[in-house]
């Protein structure tokens, strides 16, 4: 296969690059900075995003996976939400994923690939604890994304998944969180094999359970 990361210079994109090359497919990873084996992408940049998309040009992608996020107000507290902070959330986290999706659609067509959205759950409307409402929001609004985009592909053959990696060790999730980058990978790696146009629009944990939303 194919394979389109974003967000792969650490954590769960990086396990995912590693994991699938380990498997013999054609990888490609970015990371804001680019790097020796990375491609550049700041997904909050419209220029950047495009410049992506001429490089893979028309080539096949069998596999989009748009995991790059950003969660930044993590121990923020009402009134301390600023304009700026909502702005680049949902830049990051759903604006860039929906401009890269719409760039590489011929690619995707071409293949009858599949588009992996990493949300969360706290994308959840189910499950509202209150606080971190950019990230929340934002991670809801990329689950909208995919649930929309999983009806308008379907005609040209592409499957989209939403997933939640579960609570991961990785700069994000933070030391104590509960599982490894190599558990989540192994996980996700299972539901996007399992991931075809009868489940398309689905929002599944990492170990395959639904997420109520
Ligand atoms: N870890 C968890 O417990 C957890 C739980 C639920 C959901 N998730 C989701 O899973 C995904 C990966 O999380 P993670 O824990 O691996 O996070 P991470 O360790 O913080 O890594 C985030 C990745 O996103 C990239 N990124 C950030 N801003 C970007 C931008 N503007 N353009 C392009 N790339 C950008 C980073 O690249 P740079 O190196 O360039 O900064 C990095 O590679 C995220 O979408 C996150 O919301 C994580």
């Amino acid at each position: 296969m194919r394979i389109l990361i974003t967000g792969a210079s650490r954590g769960i994109g990086a396990g995912l690059h590693a994991a699938y090359r380990g498997m013999g497919h054609e990888v490609t990873g970015t990371a804001r900075n680019g790097g020796a084996d990375l491609w550049q992408l700041d997904q909050t940049e419209p220029g950047s995003i495009a410049a992506l998309a001429r490089r893979w040009d028309e080539a096949p992608l069998d596999l989009l996976i748009c995991n790059a996020g950003i969660y930044t107000d993590r121990s923020l507290r009402l009134p301390d939400y600023s304009a700026a902070l909502w702005a680049e959330a949902f830049a990051c986290n759903v604006t860039g994923p929906a401009l890269l999706i719409a760039a590489l659609l011929p690619a995707l067509r071409t293949a009858r690939g599949r588009v992996a959205l990493m949300s969360s759950v706290m994308a959840s409307d189910a499950l509202a604890p209150g606080g971190s409402y950019a990230y929340r929001a934002s991670k809801a609004a990329l689950l909208n994304l995919g649930r929309n985009l999983s009806r308008d592909l379907a005609s040209d053959g592409i499957a989209v998944g939403i997933y939640h990696p579960g609570w991961v060790q990785t700069e994000m999730g933070g030391p104590e969180a509960d599982i490894s980058v190599a558990q989540s990978v192994k996980g996700i790696i299972a539901r996007l094999d399992a991931l075809d146009l009868q489940g398309t629009g689905c929002f599944l944990n990492h170990d395959g359970t639904a997420i109520p939303f």
